[in-house]
């Protein structure tokens, strides 16, 4: 599939710009602050409902506009259709399939994407938020229903957290709090919790064999690129490891191989929770908020037996945060049947010749590739593709005798 039209009408910097898009490659040049980023965001957006850099919706919005509206164009093989978007302050996004209004979820997984930029150090030194975030927006455009079941996880969240405060000053006051209530939203949470943990688990065990034959090829040496999940919820019959316990050796990945599939089983996992759920009661209602679930849990990536954290060099955490990037592209792949679009924003700069002759390889089979820089000299010489000049928030076609 490829998108043979983007329309941007009042999103971030763009009042309204329509940009004719061909397969293969499709690079935008510009000096800084030009409006580059603001393009392929705007592709993420529409694919994930979601923006690889932290935004609030209200940022979306041009300036001075009144609601920011994406508009793609895509041709899947013999089909062509229409995808819009129509993003609000304040107020919920509508979305659009041909002239069919629908809920802004249904149109996630309809354009899959696949991001690569320079916020992916971050996967790598930033907060667990960040992996959680990479995890689950590629498991929202695999399974697109999973955008309905970490929406209503965060809900029962809240609201549990409002009961487990209302336990907390009934508690201090000297009352018994009301023990069924808590019982029925610990019933709820360790539903929804079991759905996301297995889904999450099931898609690391996919990612592992892509993300160690990339980093491999990214980086040339053997140590093993490895990636796990680890709870702060003890699953009860198995513990996955903490980030301090990845130091340890062979032997835990072993133990992590042969239980992990204890992960995928959602009535276990349900069972767990609720179980535990209920040992860390006293505890949940003292501090009165919500002390364990997906919302905390982690991503540990490690290389040999060494984690990745506080330990890998700059370019080790570059080539590692490209192999997950590539992981993920080739597990959409895998499930589509068909290329995910590659977006690769300002991210040549970042790499030595090795690396961008890696990446060249793999941009020449993609389908359709997005790829912004500040300057044309930083990409390869052998990348064909049509060219935009980007200059304050214009975007105009470079013909080849510019060039
Ligand atoms: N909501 C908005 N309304 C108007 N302008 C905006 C809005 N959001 C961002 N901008 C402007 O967009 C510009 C940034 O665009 P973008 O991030 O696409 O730049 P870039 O070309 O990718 O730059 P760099 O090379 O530095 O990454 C900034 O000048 C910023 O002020
Ligand atoms: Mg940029």
């Amino acid at each position: 599939m490829y998108i043979s039209h983007i329309a941007l009408d009042d999103f971030r910097s763009y009042h309204h710009q329509v940009i004719e898009c061909d397969p293969g490659v499709n690079v935008f040049i510009g000096a800084n602050g030009q409006g580059k980023t603001n393009i392929v965001e705007a592709l993420v957006y529409i694919s994930t409902l979601s923006s690889h850099r932290f935004s609030k919706g209200s940022a979306l919005i041009r300036q001075g506009g009144n609601a920011g509206v994406i508009r793609v164009r895509c041709v899947d093989k013999e089909r062509t259709f229409t995808l819009d978007l129509e993003i609000f302050s304040g107020q919920a996004n509508r979305a659009r399939h041909n002239s069919t209004v629908l809920s802004p979820m249904n149109i996630i997984g309809e354009v899959p994407t696949v991001i690569f930029s320079p916020e992916d150090i971050d996967l790598i030194r930033g907060e667990r938020k960040k992996r959680r975030k990479f995890l689950d927006t590629l498991l929202i455009q695999l399974r697109p229903s999973m955008a309905r079941v970490f929406q209503e996880y965060n809900k029962i969240l809240h609201q549990r957290a409002a009961a487990l405060k209302n336990a907390s000053t009934v508690q201090y006051a000297g009352v018994p709090y009301d023990e069924n209530s808590l019982n029925i939203w610990d019933a709820q949470l360790a539903q929804q919790a079991a759905k996301i943990i297995s889904e999450r688990s099931k898609l690391i065990h996919k990612m592992r064999p892509w993300l160690e034959h990339y980093y491999m090829i990214l980086a040339g040496e053997d140590k093993k690129a490895r990636i796990d999940y680890s709870v702060s919820t003890d699953t009860g019959a198995f513990k996955l490891p903490s980030i301090e316990k990845i130091e340890a050796s062979d032997e835990l990945r072993a133990a992590i191989d042969e239980h992990e599939n204890e992960l995928f089983d959602v009535a276990v996992l349900e069972t767990n929770i609720r179980q535990m759920l209920k040992e860390i009661r006293p505890k949940e209602v003292e501090r009165g908020v919500n002390l364990r679930g997906p919302h905390r849990d982690d991503l540990v990536f490690s290389l040999g037996t060494m984690p990745v954290y506080g330990y890998a060099s700059h370019g080790e955490s570059w080539s590692f945060a490209l192999a997950l990037r590539l992981a993920s592209l080739e597990i959409l792949r895998e499930e589509n049947g068909s290329d995910p679009i590659l977006i690769l924003d300002d991210v040549f700069a970042e790499l030595d010749a090795y690396r961008r002759a890696c990446l060249t390889d793999i941009i020449a089979r993609n389908e359709q590739v997005f790829i912004t820089a500040a300057v044309g000299d930083d990409l390869p010489d052998s990348l064909d593709g049509k060219k935009f000049s980007v200059t304050l928030g214009n975007v105009s076609l470079i013909s080849p005798d510019d060039k």
